[in-house]
């Protein structure tokens, strides 16, 4: 079966995955798109082989000719298509955040559990990535004893002149609160924020941060966001454990010895430090629609969860203050 997909949100990261569904991976066509604006939607169908132009997400998101949706429009809007994709019954792939406040988060997850059925994926890319599932593995099979800290670093050479300050949290270290939470196999239980001296290059940014935070059984985390790094972008994490430390390894293929110097390469930016894994992501999620079982990868629980630790990361970067994490009961759909 190739799986009919519908993409409401032509931007950036849209056109990737539309290249990904089209160019790289077999099971699926896109065959619908829509995006608020109309001419970059109908320049983006127009590379297409066969994909009809939508006037809004949601006319795309109830044609009978889409079989499941992709989200990739601006985060405010997420929970308004992924609610009309739920209604319509479709298996629909959320970008990040899945919303942008906690309450939406809390409505999508009320609409999913009544629908009686997980429908919803939402678009944590590492958790697909080759090294961060080796770095679960040795956590899962007990290789360096329980876990007792988690190290995680998110350094970025350089980010656009609209990211500001609140997005070092809400854009940049939600993957690493993700991930963590995934690795861990815990909830989050309290963050701190702690500015550094700030980087120069980043004007009135507070950049770099350190978040400071606990889990439910008491690992200690610490997630450093710096996002004028200029050297590359570097994303890091080392679990320490009762008898043994496990770290992601350096990326580069090769480890070049010269000029009395060791030295590997560093990604350039995110879309190649993670290329691969966006492609198992989107593979991963084709694959659990085609074979009727809706979504299998990262939830609206997730999703929920990882936003409650944004909202209270921006509290503290703000007070100075350790601000105290609280979820709501997790309904029986999400396990
Ligand atoms: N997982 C990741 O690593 C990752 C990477 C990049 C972006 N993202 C997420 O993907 C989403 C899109 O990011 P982007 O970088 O592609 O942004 P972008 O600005 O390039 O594209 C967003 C698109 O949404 C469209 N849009 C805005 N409002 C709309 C509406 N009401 N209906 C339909 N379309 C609408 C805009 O016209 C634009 O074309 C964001 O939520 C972002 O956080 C995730």
């Amino acid at each position: 079966m190739t799986v009919r997909v519908g993409v409401v949100g032509t931007g950036m990261i849209g056109q990737d995955h539309i290249r990904r569904l089209t160019r790289v991976l077999p099971g699926a066509e896109v065959v619908a798109v829509a995006d608020a604006n109309p001419d970059l939607a109908r320049e983006v169908a127009a590379g297409l082989p066969n994909a009809d132009v939508h006037p809004t997400g949601q006319n795309l998101i109830n044609s009978s000719g889409v079989d499941a949706v992709l989200v990739t429009s601006w985060g405010p809007t997420h929970e308004e298509y992924v609610v009309a994709a739920i209604a319509a019954g479709k298996p629909v792939f959320c970008e990040k955040p899945l919303a942008t406040t906690e309450s939406a988060c809390r409505n999508i997850m009320k609409e999913e559990v009544a629908a009686g059925r997980r429908l919803v994926q939402v678009g944590f890319m590492r958790r697909y990535d080759a090294a961060y599932r080796a770095l679960k593995r040795t956590v899962s099979d007990g290789v360096i004893g329980a876990p007792l800290m988690y190290n995680s670093g998110h350094r970025n050479p350089s980010v656009p002149s609209h990211y500001t300050k609140d997005m070092a949290i809400v854009d940049t270290a939600v993957h690493d609160f993700d991930v963590t939470r995934w690795l861990l196999g815990e909830e989050f239980t309290s963050v701190q924020v702690l500015a550094a001296k700030p980087n120069s290059l980043g004007e009135d940014l507070q950049d770099p941060l350190l978040m400071v935070l606990r889990t439910e059984s008491g690992v200690l985390v610490t997630v450093e966001t710096s996002v004028n790094i200029r050297y590359g972008y570097d994303i890091r994490g080392e679990i320490i454990g009762e008898t043994g430390t496990a770290a992601l390894a350096d990326r580069g293929p090769v480890v070049l010895r010269r000029d009395n110097q060791v030295s590997t390469a560093v990604p350039v930016d995110w879309r190649e430090r993670f290329v691969a894994a966006y492609d198992t992501e989107l593979q991963e999620w084709i694959d659990a629609v085609a074979s009727g079982a809706g979504a299998t990868g990262p939830s609206s629980w997730d999703g929920y969860a990882a936003q409650v630790v944004c909202d209270a990361g921006v509290a503290a970067l703000y007070s100075g203050e350790r601000v105290d994490i609280e979820l709501i009961e997790k309904p029986d759909l999400y396990g």
